[in-house]
């Protein structure tokens, strides 16, 4: 069993220098741990597991298979993302698992928050273990466990994004990163020739935008949620707000009000919009947004966005909001 536990003098990774002789050290080490054995992965494209799936091509190559879930809770160009830099830069083992309609047919008629968190993660389990039962002689299982999953569950078990992988599935676990903070795992995934846009990617919590789509998730208004998520995005990138604001993203509530648009009354849903700063998730308080870059996201998402007729902006701190809306 791995040391589970920081070394208290274990130099904190910030430079290139030192993601350098990490990376080395962690190659010889998974090299020695796997040597011309097979090794599984579930690859979110999050920071974590894409940066274990870096380190374990480096390692093993071929050697490994990547399992992708597009649950259709992603944000957009997200899959297509995943499949770019893993499978045609890197030449990845990478299998793309298209389980959109699964997951939407599951969660069809699900209001209750904690309920559609359930499936999505049930669900992704019973994708994941299906994948794997197809491959053969697979003897590891690797994890983007990073250090305060170990902290917050203990000794028992290292949850993650996802909600836990498979128990009846007998692998070796490889958890090359846990012993790291978040802070060291982005240094290290820059050294590892990652791009950026998946590197210092905003914290994006495991049922995605399926909890941002609010009540019962239906096709039109999940687009709608991706939709404006992506002119979000776009905007505070443009406008110098995408490294500086912690989280923000789109909201799609499940009821309607009365607009105009093209000189007709309309009838449609409104997006919500949250941009929040916070240390520990545990407080937040409300990014100042420039009211004029409101104002034009507003015109972008209600004019470009099919089904939206307003746009509203948070002024919420955590509490007594919490960040997400569910
Ligand atoms: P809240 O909404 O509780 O969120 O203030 C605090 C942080 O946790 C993220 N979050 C989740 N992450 N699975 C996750 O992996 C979840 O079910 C989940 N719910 C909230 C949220 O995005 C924020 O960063």
């Amino acid at each position: 069993m791995a040391d589970n536990r920081r070394p208290e003098n274990m130099e904190r990774i910030t430079t290139p220098q030192l993601a350098e002789a990490f990376i080395n050290e962690q190659l010889a080490q998974l090299r020695a741990q796997i040597g011309d054995k097979k090794v599984l992965l579930a690859l979110s494209g999050g920071v974590d597991s894409s940066v274990v799936a870096a380190l374990l091509i480096k390692a093993v190559g071929r050697q490994l298979t990547c399992v992708h879930v597009n649950h259709g809770l992603l944000r957009k160009g997200e899959p297509e993302q995943v499949v770019e830099v893993f499978r045609n830069q890197m030449n990845a083992n990478l299998v793309y698992v298209d389980a959109v309609d699964r997951f939407l047919d599951k969660l069809a008629g699900v209001a209750e928050p904690e309920a559609k968190r359930k499936i999505i993660g049930a669900e992704f389990i019973r994708v994941f273990e299906e994948e794997a039962r197809k491959l053969d002689g697979i003897e590891f299982l690797a994890q983007g466990t990073i250090y305060p999953d170990i902290l917050e569950s203990g000794p028992v078990k290292a949850h993650h994004n996802v909600g836990g992988l498979p128990e009846d599935l007998q692998f070796e676990l490889v958890e090359p990163l846990r012993l790291l903070f978040k802070d060291e795992v982005r240094v290290v995934g820059k050294a590892l020739g990652l791009p950026d846009a998946m590197v210092f990617r905003q914290p994006f919590p495991g049922p995605g935008l399926g909890v941002r789509c609010l009540g019962a998730i239906t096709r039109d208004r999940l687009e709608a949620v991706r939709e404006s998520d992506a002119i979000l995005r776009e905007e505070f990138a443009k406008n110098g707000l995408a490294g500086k604001v912690w989280q923000y993203f789109t909201v799609v509530p499940d009821f309607k009000s009365t607009g105009v648009k093209n000189d007709l009354r309309s009838y449609d849903w409104p997006v919500i919009i949250r941009a929040v700063n916070t240390r520990d998730a545990m407080t937040a308080t409300v990014e100042d947004v420039p009211f004029a870059l409101l104002q034009h996201i507003t015109q972008r998402i209600t004019r470009e966005v099919p089904g939206i007729n307003r746009v509203l902006y948070d002024l919420t701190p955590k509490p007594t909001g919490t960040i997400e809306w569910e």
